[in-house]
């Protein structure tokens, strides 16, 4: 089940941590994965790593020019975009009342822009396919908020509220796009907090363990396979029930 060969797949953000995860999984069920982060050299290394035909393309998210030309490379080297999972994410904590606007300005322009910039030079490409999956990396904060964590939480709802109009916009073109909403899930993003911030989430955790990348990655496989088609605008929150 769940078969990608001979589908092309893009993950933003994919030099480590989850997206590099979910970009293994899909080469290893055969998908042709376009490796993209912020650094020509790491995204090469990484693709090689993949192996299984792997390219590496740089693409800041937040740079539409970029975007655009990354796009333009894919399509040119492997023909098709098949899925695009909006991976790359940043957070810049603290709370509200010392967060400075630039770090609220970067993290809405990475998390939510950059997947606005992505989906839109993708669903031109997939729309004239008619076919097409994009899957976003929301977050549990995204639903319930987290104090500390304004700008991060405000951009992953908005990420939400991205994938329900792309769904509505995109569904008549054989396009689906939906969301995963992650927990506490152990990565460099996740080392750099607190003791007492982690317990804080892990005491929640009713499944009693941090999740790991390929948790994720396995719900990402599922939302873009076939199997999944008839599943559109939804938000699977992968989370060991911290958000029950
Ligand atoms: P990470 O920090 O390990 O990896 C993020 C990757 O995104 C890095 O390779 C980074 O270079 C890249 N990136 C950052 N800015 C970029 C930009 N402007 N353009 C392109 N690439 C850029 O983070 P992690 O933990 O793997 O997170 C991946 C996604 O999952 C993020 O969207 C994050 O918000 C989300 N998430 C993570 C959770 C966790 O517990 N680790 C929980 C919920 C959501």
């Amino acid at each position: 089940m769940m078969s990608f060969t001979g589908k092309t797949v893009i993950v933003t953000g994919s030099a480590r941590g989850i997206g590099r995860a979910i970009a293994q999984a899909f080469a290893d069920q055969g998908a042709q994965v376009v490796i993209s982060d912020l650094d020509q050299a790491l995204v090469e290394s990484v693709a090689a790593q993949i192996g299984r035909g792997a390219i590496g393309v740089k693409a800041n998210v937040v740079d539409a020019a970029e975007v655009e030309a990354m796009m333009a490379s894919v399509l040119e080297k492997l023909g098709r975009i098949d899925v695009v999972v909006n991976n790359a994410g940043i957070t810049r904590d603290t709370l509200m009342i010392r967060m400075d606007e630039k770090d609220w300005d970067l993290v809405l322009d990475i998390n939510l822009k950059g997947a606005f910039l992505v989906t839109k030079a993708a669903a031109r490409v997939m729309m004239k396919q008619r076919s097409g999956r994009i899957v976003n990396i929301s977050s549990v904060v995204g639903l319930g908020g987290n104090a500390g964590q304004a700008n991060y939480a405000a951009s992953k709802a908005g990420l939400i509220g991205l994938t329900k109009s792309a769904a509505k916009e995109l569904c008549t073109r054989g396009i689906t796009v939906n969301a995963v909403a992650p927990g506490f899930i152990e990565t460099e993003m996740t080392h750099n907090l607190s003791d007492v911030a982690r317990q804080a989430f892990l005491t929640r955790v009713l499944i009693n363990r941090a999740g790991l990348p390929n948790d994720v990655a396995a719900a990402v496989l599922f939302l873009a396979s076939d199997e999944a088609s008839y599943i559109t605008g939804q938000v699977l929150a992968v989370d060991g029930g911290l958000s029950v």
